[in-house]
């Protein structure tokens, strides 16, 4: 068995990279998504899907191009509406765009989704847009006092307090992220979704930005789903691994116990489906 160690790209990194393990893992699930499926028109996109989080767990994402990730942190984070099935987040099915699950999920895009010619603390008072607050939250001088204190403290647990004044067009790619998700903690999310949060960033950045939500993901305690396409990455920081294949589970396992040859049997070809 082709057992997985230090990964390969991190290994001169390894005293960095030690797992702390995951918090509660045996406790009750915050988020349990049972038997969903999702069918677009003629095409199934997710088959079946079930899946317990626990508090303080973090689950990485696996599968090809296609395999459905997106769609099932869509589904999460009540985005995305499911053909049958139940997304329950702390005991409160919302798996059709629901507010009350919406407000307490936090979402990271690839591409980050900031405005870039606004600041950094504009853009983490965005975070509550949608919520309570209104049009008051567009611009960080209309924004509520107690709004404008909470977005600097986000900010300042990613490590961007620094640079809140500064627009988004003038941040690296990594201190963007940062901002990204310092706006997805504007919602004290339970549930942290992140969608290739890494796919433009330099290693070291990388690293940088999985370690940053996984460790808030600790303290909140919320807990963490991340697509990612770089398994050595995930292997590396994951409590947990899910691999999908053609919209359905087809692995799921703590990431100490995962296989080189079970993530690559993710990205081997799958037949394309027969039309539902
Ligand atoms: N609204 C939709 N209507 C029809 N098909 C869709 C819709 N949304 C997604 N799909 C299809 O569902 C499949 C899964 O898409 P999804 O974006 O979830 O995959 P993914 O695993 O995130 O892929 P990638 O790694 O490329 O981001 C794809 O074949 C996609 O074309
Ligand atoms: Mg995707």
């Amino acid at each position: 068995m082709n057992r997985l160690t230090v990964p390969a790209p991190f290994a001169g990194q390894a005293s960095t990279l030690s797992r702390p393990p995951a918090l509660n893992t045996g406790g009750p699930s915050l988020l349990n998504v049972q038997d969903v499926s999702v069918i677009r028109g003629r095409q199934s996109i997710l088959s079946g899907v079930t899946l317990e989080v626990p508090q303080g767990q973090s689950v990485g994402i696996l599968g090809a191009n296609g395999a459905g990730k997106t769609t099932l942190l869509r589904c999460c984070a009540g985005l995305e509406s499911v053909s049958s099935g139940t997304v329950r987040l702390g005991g409160h099915t919302g798996s059709n765009g629901d507010t009350l699950t919406r407000t307490r999920v936090g979402m990271v895009f690839q591409q980050h989704q900031l405005v870039r010619a606004y600041s950094a603390l504009t853009n983490v008072i965005h975070g509550r847009l949608g919520l309570a607050e209104g049009w008051r939250c567009c611009w960080h001088v209309t924004a509520p006092a107690h709004l404008r204190a909470k977005a600097m403290a986000c900010l300042e647990q990613v490590g961007m307090a620094g640079k809140a004044m500064r627009p988004v067009a003038d941040l690296s790619g990594g201190e963007a992220q940062r901002v990204a998700i310092a706006r997805a903690l504007m919602r004290d999310p339970e549930l942290l979704l992140a969608d290739e949060p890494t796919a433009s960033l330099d290693p070291t950045a990388r690293l940088d930005v999985i370690r940053l939500l996984t460790s808030l993901t600790r303290q909140s305690p919320a807990c963490l789903l991340v697509s990612i396409h770089d398994e050595h990455l995930a292997l590396a920081t994951m409590d947990r691994i899910v691999g999908l294949k053609g919209g359905r589970v087809v692995l799921d396992a703590l990431a100490a116990e995962v296989t080189l040859e079970e993530i690559q049997s993710l990205y081997a070809a799958v037949p394309q489906d027969e039309p539902c």
